[in-house]
């Protein structure tokens, strides 16, 4: 037996892993500290009662014989496919019902499409980025290119033609940096990939966030994106849906390699190794689409918004320099002093009992940056950045 030796070149552990390590060790030797997590984006929010009482009804279908429901399609039950079709009309995107496909959640898909593209493929990720784009691909041994993302950009590096990639990654709103792609640098986005026939892997799963109406909240928004990319969303961070998992990813029929449809492969690919997201879960899913579960999800959306405001308004009296935080539940700051990202983790959870995540965590150009998530309460968003000015201050 011979393992994957690709795994032995990852980090030792994932990401949020050693993070979740070093805070519990830190809450072991401190057990009076009163530690706010304000690192991975988990949200705090409770499932809204649309999408509870949707799933109660559904369990009790389940224990019933005459509607008790077994294996269920693999790419996702239509009424759930027809709501997120619809949705998309709403921004003008056209898709057929056979471009949705139902999954748990945008990490697992984005991991998971690797397996329609050739291992020789280069690749082509922002730094810094979601960590998962580069470990998925150091898992199969793909030659990774980054594109560099700095202060200077405004954490938005644009295509560069001299670069021949195969495979790209964007995620906007950003993770890590909130930071968001006009419609413009879309554009030259879309066109870079259609010309060098290159694929674009485009992480959306923040859109709900997007409060600037001026920005695209779907790459096909994008004229001739329907021949180059392929969309992937979740309903974690819209609806609450980190413990309950549901996402869904576009494949466009349009999408076609050395006339071979992509479209197809991932159907392939999906009713091989995948049995469906759970009835239970899709009904809820669905219930968010309904006028009481937009309404009720937009409440949620709107507490999270005015805690990112707390944390702008904040990092705005201390003259720290950041970006996201206006359509994004992400805030992206330098850190104070010059500090190193990792420096200033240990120096914030000693000194204020407040958890972010290191930029160096998110790639090389994040050794100067760390992220604030807005998705704690509001309360400990508020006292979290009463510490940090109070600890900045002295
Ligand atoms: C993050 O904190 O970057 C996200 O919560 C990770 C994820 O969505 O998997």
């Amino acid at each position: 037996m011979k393992i994957n030796t690709n795994y032995t070149q990852l980090k030792e552990s994932y990401l949020f892993a050693g993070i979740a390590k070093r805070v519990k060790e830190f809450s072991e030797s401190n057990p009076d500290a009163s530690i706010i997590k304000m690192g991975i984006g988990d949200v705090t929010r409770p499932l809204c009662t649309a999408v509870v009482d949707a799933m109660k009804n559904a369990a009790d279908e389940m224990g019933k014989a005459e509607t008790f429901r077994g294996y269920g399609p693999e790419q996702g039950y239509d009424f759930l496919r027809e709501k997120i079709k619809d949705y998309y009309a709403e921004n003008s995107v056209e898709l057929a019902l056979d471009e949705v496909f139902i999954s748990d959640g945008a990490k697992s898909d984005l991991g998971n499409i690797l397996d329609i593209f050739d291992k020789d493929n280069t690749v082509l990720i922002p730094d810094p980025v979601y960590p998962v784009y580069v470990d998925t691909n150091i898992m199969d041994g793909r030659k990774i290119v980054f594109a560099d993302a700095s202060a200077e950009n405004g954490f938005l590096p644009m295509p560069d033609d001299s670069v021949d990639a195969d495979i790209i990654y964007i995620c906007s709103p950003n993770n890590p940096t909130g930071a968001a792609y006009n419609r413009e640098q879309l554009t030259e986005w879309v066109n870079y990939a259609n010309s060098h026939s290159a694929v674009i892997l485009y992480d959306a799963a923040y859109e709900s966030f997007i409060s600037d109406s001026a920005l695209p909240k779907s790459i096909y928004e994008i004229k001739g994106a329907e021949t180059c990319a392929i969309e992937f969303c979740s309903l974690s961070k819209t609806a609450g849906f980190t413990g309950t998992r549901c996402g869904y990813t576009i494949v466009p029929k349009a999408l076609v390699s050395d006339g071979v449809s992509l479209n197809k492969l991932w159907l392939r690919r999906q009713t091989t190794k995948f049995n469906g997201v759970s009835y239970v879960v899709q009904k809820g899913a669905e219930a968010i689409f309904t006028a009481e579960g937009r309404k009720q999800i937009k409440e949620n959306i709107e507490y999270y918004r005015r805690n990112a405001k707390v944390i702008t308004d904040t990092l705005d009296s201390l003259g720290i320099w950041y970006t996201g935080g206006k359509n994004s539940p992400y805030v992206w700051m330098e850190c104070p002093n010059n500090m190193n990202s990792w420096d200033f983790f240990d120096y914030l959870l000693k000194n204020a009992g407040v958890v972010g995540t290191p930029g160096e965590g998110f790639g090389n150009n994040g050794k100067n940056f760390f992220r604030l998530t807005a998705f704690s309460t509001y309360e400990n968003t508020q006292e979290a950045m009463r510490r940090l000015t109070e600890m900045l201050k002295k």
